[in-house]
C-alpha cells in the first residue's frame, strides 16, 4: 500500500487548506450566490442535511494501545474497480458550473489517489469524454427517463448504451428522485431550469471574476449526456423533464437490470425493505444515501439507516453509505456499521472549485491521512477488520456487552 501520510501538501507554512471545512470556506468564496446554493444547500429546513452530519457525532471510536500494528491496507472493491482508498466520489450533476474543468479534472484526480469517480447521467462531461480523458474505469450513474411515448426514443437505452460503448462496466442506479427535492434556497437564488439574473446575482458573478471568465468562455454548462451530438442546452434541460419520474418502479429497476451486464448498484435506499427488494431485482450493491439531504427533509440520516440495510442485506451484497462525510473518522465510523466504501459529494466540489484537479485530489488525501492515523489509534491494520464492536454510542459509559447491544435505539427503530 502507498504510504498513507505521503498525499499532495499543500499550504506547508501553514496557510493552506488542511480539511475538508477550510476547501469548503475556500469554495465559498470562489463561487457566486447561486451556484454556492446548488452546491451547498438541502431540501427545506435542511434538517437532513444536518442530520446526516450529526449522526456520525453520536458514535465513539474505541482506541487501543501498545497494539503494535501498522496501517497496512485501506483497499476494497466498489461495483468491479479495486480501490487503494474507502472513499470514492459520489455523482454529481452540472460539476462544471463550479470549475469548468469539471467531472473529468475529478475523475483524473480520484485515478490520481487510487479510487474512482461515479460519472451522473446529467454530468457537465459526457462518458466518451471521460473515457478518453482516464486511463482507469470509472462508474456510470443512471437517472431512469420515463418509458418512451409515440415518437419519442429511449433515452434511458439510449445513454445505457453510450456508457457501456464507452467502457464502463459500473452502475449506480439513483432511485430517490421521482421528483426534484424542495431545495429552496436554490430558488431564492434563481437556480432555476431557467435562470434568472437578477442585479443581485450579476453582481455575486462580477466580484468573483475568475469564475465568471471560465463560465462565460468555457461554456461548460449543459449535460451532454442528456443530448444528441450538438444538441444545446435548452434540449438537455427540456430532457431532464423525462428524468423525474413520479411513477418510477420496480419494474423500472428490472429493465434496467436486464440490460445492463457488469455490476448495478442501487443508490438511494433508507428502508431495509427497499434494500431487500433492490436485491431481489437483481441489485448487485446497495447505495445508503439520502442525496445529501437535497430530496426528502426531514429523511433518516445515512448513517442512521446503514446498520438496518447492513443487517437485512449485507450479507448478500455489499452496502455502501453517501451523506455528511467530512472527516477520516466518519468514514471510520461508517466502515466500522458495515459499509464497505463511503462517497463524497459536496467535499469533491469544494476541492474542484477551490483548486481545480489538484483540490479533489488533495481532499482525497486528507481523507486517507486522517483515515490512516484513526485506524493507528484503534489498533487496526486494515480497513477489513472494522466492525461494530469498535464503537460505541458517545456520551456512554463502556460494558463488557454484546455488540449487537450496543446500536443505538433511534437505529433499531427501522429494523
Ligand atoms: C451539487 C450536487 C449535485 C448532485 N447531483 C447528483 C446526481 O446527478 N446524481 C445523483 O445520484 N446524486 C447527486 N447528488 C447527490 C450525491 O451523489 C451524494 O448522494 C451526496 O452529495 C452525498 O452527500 P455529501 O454531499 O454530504 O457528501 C448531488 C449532490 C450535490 C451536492
Amino acid at each position: 500500500m502507498r504510504n498513507p501520510f505521503s498525499g499532495v501538501k499543500f499550504g506547508l507554512r501553514g496557510s493552506g487548506p488542511i480539511t475538508v471545512e477550510d476547501y469548503r470556506k475556500l469554495a465559498r468564496r470562489k463561487l457566486p450566490g447561486m451556484v454556492w446554493a446548488y452546491v451547498d444547500e438541502g431540501a427545506e429546513s435542511l434538517t437532513t442535511l444536518r442530520a446526516n452530519r450529526d449522526a456520525f457525532s453520536r458514535w465513539a471510536l474505541k482506541t487501543r494501545v501498545l497494539h503494535g500494528s501498522v496501517v497496512e491496507s485501506m483497499a476494497t472493491t466498489v461495483a468491479g474497480a479495486d480501490l487503494d482508498l474507502p472513499v470514492f466520489l459520489s455523482p454529481t450533476g452540472l460539476t462544471a458550473i463550479t470549475h469548468w474543468t469539471g467531472e473529468l479534472a475529478a475523475a483524473q484526480a480520484a485515478e490520481r489517489a487510487g479510487t474512482r469517480a461515479v460519472i451522473s447521467t446529467a454530468a457537465s462531461y459526457s462518458v466518451e469524454e471521460i473515457a478518453a480523458g482516464t486511463s482507469q474505469s470509472h462508474l456510470f450513474q443512471l437517472y431512469p427517463s420515463a418509458e418512451p411515448t409515440g415518437a419519442q426514443r429511449d433515452l434511458t437505452m439510449t445513454i445505457l448504451k453510450r456508457a457501456a460503448a464507452a467502457g464502463f462496466t459500473g452502475m449506480f442506479v439513483t432511485v430517490d428522485a421521482p421528483t426534484v427535492g424542495n431545495r429552496e434556497g436554490e430558488r431564492h437564488q434563481g437556480m432555476i431550469a431557467n435562470p434568472r439574473f437578477t442585479p443581485r446575482q450579476i453582481l455575486s458573478a462580477a466580484r468573483r471574476p475568475a469564475w465568471s471568465a471560465d463560465f462565460l468562455f468555457r461554456r461548460r454548462v449543459s449535460s451532454p449526456m442528456l443530448v444528441e451530438d450538438g444538441g444545446s442546452a435548452v434540449e438537455a434541460v427540456q430532457n431532464q423533464g423525462q428524468l423525474l419520474r413520479p411513477d418510477l418502479a420496480w419494474a423500472d429497476l428490472r429493465r434496467i437490470r436486464d440490460a445492463w451486464d457488469g455490476p448495478l448498484y442501487v443508490k438511494g435506499i433508507l428502508h431495509p425493505d427497499d434494500a431487500e427488494q433492490a436485491v431481489a431485482c437483481g441489485a448487485d450493491g446497495i447505495v445508503v444515501s439520502n442525496h445529501g439531504g437535497r430530496q426528502l427533509d426531514h429523511a433518516i440520516a445515512s448513517l442512521d439507516a446503514l446498520p438496518a440495510v447492513v443487517d437485512r442485506v449485507g450479507d448478500r451484497v455489499p452496502v455502501l453509505l453517501d451523506g455528511g462525510i467530512r472527516r477520516g473518522t466518519d468514514v471510520v465510523k461508517a466502515l466500522c456499521l458495515g459499509a464497505t466504501a463511503v462517497g463524497i459529494g459536496r467535499p469533491y466540489i469544494y476541492g474542484l472549485a477551490a483548486r481545480g484537479s489538484a483540490g479533489v485530489q488533495h481532499v482525497l488525501e486528507i481523507l486517507r491521512d486522517e483515515i490512516a492515523r484513526v485506524m493507528l489509534f484503534m489498533g487496526v491494520s486494515d480497513v477489513s477488520q472494522l466492525n461494530r464492536s469498535m464503537l460505541l454510542p458517545a456520551g456512554q459509559a463502556q460494558f463488557e456487552a454484546a455488540p449487537d447491544a450496543l446500536v443505538p435505539e433511534a437505529v433499531g427503530a427501522l429494523r
